[in-house]
């Protein structure tokens, strides 16, 4: 990590390629992009009109591709459109594209650059807070597949990472707040000094400055460095997952959905009563945990005729071996535990504990 005084800003170091957290570094987007024959800025009609101006000035001539927003556009039909205007761009092997967005549009622009002409270079431009501490970090890309969620893709890194905290003052309320359950989960497993930080923390907007951004940012390096491909100790970073996943596709066709991060906050909480059983996780810190995600988050209760549907969701988790349910689980703040088998018996009662402790209505 280094310290730039000129510009008080950060920027972490992933060997292949930086992070750069904060607007000052926002002239070196300009530098990255000289020499290349052609600069495709690809981002939906929300990043395009509340992003766009911020950074416009350091583009210098660019092609724009503009999407619809959200998730259900994450497919290979978008791919395909996304590449034809490349082709009718000009763009070659020499040019780079820049994805300007959340995550749907870092993972599909990065699939779509990383796949092009086999390979483009690529800059992420995170805009939402779930993709500047989570999904614009590690190399994965990629879209969803006849239903199935990043069903096709690739690992890829880009060439450079800028993380402005200024985007997130135009993100509605609800997906700061989505994003924030990431942060919360980034602390808890790696880092109990930013956990007590956080504690501070009622609005989500708070942590966006440098100071809290980047020790957020450190977990995820760590993580990913240590296995880039996701061939084990990266599952750390499914704390919350196993449950909050099952949570996401159950509630998925109900009027209120659940955004990613709700569903995740819900599954971290249920994750901690298990942890309090089977890793000799302190009940007292469980109950300081659900207690500040009670305050943050709308925690909701589960009711126990929806237990047996979310079960045979967990029962499908691409994660499970044979017929036990694999959890990340924590020893303690900072000491996570990757692939404890669960049983379905001890997966209710935790629920029925989170319940116990939950204070919203069903
Ligand atoms: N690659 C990874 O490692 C990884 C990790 C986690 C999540 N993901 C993926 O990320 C996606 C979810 O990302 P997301 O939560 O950022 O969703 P998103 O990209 O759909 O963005 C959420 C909404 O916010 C709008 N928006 C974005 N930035 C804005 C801004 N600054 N101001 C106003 N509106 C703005 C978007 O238009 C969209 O409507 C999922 O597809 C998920 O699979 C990938």
């Amino acid at each position: 990590l280094h310290r730039s005084d000129e510009h008080q800003s950060l920027i972490i170091d992933l060997s292949q390629y930086q992070i750069y957290i904060g607007t000052a570094f926002l002239d070196r987007i300009r530098q990255l992009l000289q020499g290349h024959t052609a600069v495709i800025v690809i981002m939906d009609d929300n990043t395009q009109k509340f992003c766009l101006p911020l950074i416009s000035p350091c583009l210098g001539d660019f092609h724009p591709i503009v999407i619809p927003p959200g998730e259900a556009h994450k497919n290979l039909d978008r791919c395909q459109k996304i590449w034809s205007e490349m082709v009718q761009a000009g763009a070659d092997r020499h040019s780079i594209v820049i994805n300007l967005g959340g995550g749907v549009i870092g993972d599909m622009g990065g699939f779509c650059a990383a796949t092009y002409m086999r390979g483009i270079p690529f800059i992420q431009l995170p805009t939402t807070l779930l993709a500047q501490v989570d999904a614009s970090i590690g190399g994965k890309l990629g879209i969803d597949f006849q239903g199935l969620k990043n069903y096709i893709g690739v690992f890829a890194n880009p060439s450079a990472v800028f993380v402005v905290p200024d985007f997130l003052k135009s993100l509605p309320e609800r997906q700061l707040r989505s994003g924030y359950a990431e942060v919360v989960k980034h602390a808890l497993i790696g880092d109990p000094a930013l956990w007590k930080k956080l504690k501070q923390i009622i609005n989500p907007i708070e942590v966006a400055t440098p100071e809290l951004l980047v020790p957020t940012l450190e977990v995820k390096r760590k993580v990913v460095q240590s296995d880039p491909f996701e061939k084990g100790p990266r599952q750390v970073l499914n704390f919350g997952h196993t449950l909050g996943h099952a949570y996401e596709s159950f509630y998925m066709p109900a009027d209120e959905a659940l955004l990613h991060g709700e569903a995740i906050a819900m599954g971290m909480a249920a994750a901690l009563f298990l942890s309090v059983k089977k890793m000799n996780f302190s009940l007292e810190k469980c109950i300081d945990v659900m207690d500040y995600l009670q305050k943050v988050f709308n925690l909701r209760k589960i009711p126990s005729e929806d237990l047996s549907g979310i079960l045979n969701f967990l029962k499908r988790d691409k994660k499970n071996v044979g017929n036990t349910i694999n959890f990340t689980l924590l020893h303690d703040i900072g000491k996570p535990r990757i692939r404890v088998a669960v049983d379905p018996a001890e997966i209710e009662e935790a629920v029925v504990r989170y319940n116990d402790h939950c204070r919203n209505a069903e």
